[in-house]
């Protein structure tokens, strides 16, 4: 029997696939599906101070082997989901990150005050395209990551995992630049900003004009990142972007991922996460694999 699990700077997953925040709610829709339980992780919608609408529509397009969003953090706020939305999860066993997004670093703090402990970690969104204060503002200068970071480990009382943006020019930077600040881990990557224009009114599909770009599309963006990233740092690595099959999650733990997220692949099939669960452990006893860790970053150069 190969072993599944993995230990992500503390927290402990059986398996080591997860959600990624913004494609999975707070979990209800899913757990209509299947028991929530099969998952490794599940990281929640990202969570501001106070609610938000988001961005006015449209801010979905469908693109070749994508999707590209300008939700703009649209969540029912910190307190809303500790009251409403944490105790449904809080009866699964699977870990539970929130991603929290802010627009100012007290913002942050703020937040990940009033989490606490009721967390199993907490996902520092930087890196979010679609707002215009905060989100990627935070995320793309290898100074205010680091003080981001410092600031938010500062007062964090679980594992703090960073969130990097690929809308940079040199990521191992940035995750360097986390790392040094405190991060505990780092996730990546979010979306790539990309635009669609409709020829026929010709106007930007969506009312924010740019988006944030998901999917197939984004996937060998992703393990570039993954494996430039894995070279810099020593701290666990959550890879993600265009995750839809277990070949996808081999690849990006082959480029030295220590556990995975599916986002995109959610929306066109609920039971994508434990059917990669379910074809990772496959693979992993076809060729007599002990451990899922064992291939972390056995991409042969
Ligand atoms: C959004 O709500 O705009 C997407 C969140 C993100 O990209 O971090």
């Amino acid at each position: 029997m190969s072993n599944m699990a993995v230990d992500i700077a503390g927290i402990r997953m059986k398996n080591p696939v997860m959600t990624a925040s913004g494609t999975y709610g707070f979990g209800r829709e899913y757990g209509e599906y299947f028991d929530l339980s099969l998952l490794g992780g599940i990281v929640v919608k990202g969570l501001t101070l106070k609610p938000r609408e988001g961005n006015k529509p449209p801010r979905i397009a469908e693109t070749p082997a994508g999707i590209l969003n300008s939700v703009g953090l649209q969540n029912p706020g910190v307190e809303y989901f500790l009251e409403n939305e944490l105790p449904f999860l809080r009866k699964h066993d699977v870990a539970v990150i929130a991603n929290i997004a802010g627009n100012t670093e007290e913002e942050y703090c703020a937040m990940t005050e009033k989490l606490g402990a009721s967390v199993d970690g907490i996902e520092l969104n930087i890196s979010c395209p679609n707002v215009k204060e905060g989100g990627v503002a935070f995320g793309t200068r290898p100074e205010s990551v680091y003080r981001i970071t410092q600031r938010v480990k500062a007062c964090c009382k679980v594992p703090l995992i960073v969130k990097l943006s690929p809308n940079v020019t040199d990521i191992r930077e940035i995750a360097l630049s986390a790392e040094e600040g405190g991060a505990d881990a780092l996730s990546l990557i979010n979306t790539l900003l990309g635009m669609a224009i409709d020829i026929r009114t010709r106007r930007p599909i969506l009312s924010n004009i740019v988006g944030g770009l998901s999917g197939p599309a984004v996937k060998p963006v992703a393990v570039r990142m993954v494996w430039q990233v894995a070279q810099a740092v020593k701290i666990p690595i959550i890879g993600m972007g265009g995750i839809t099959t277990w070949e996808d999650a081999v690849e990006f733990i082959l480029a030295g991922a220590d556990a995975v997220s599916v986002g995109t692949a959610n929306f066109g099939n609920p039971f994508a996460p434990v059917e990669i669960a379910g074809g990772l452990k496959a693979y992993l006893e076809a060729n007599e694999i002990g451990a899922i860790g064992d291939i972390k970053g056995k991409v042969m150069i």
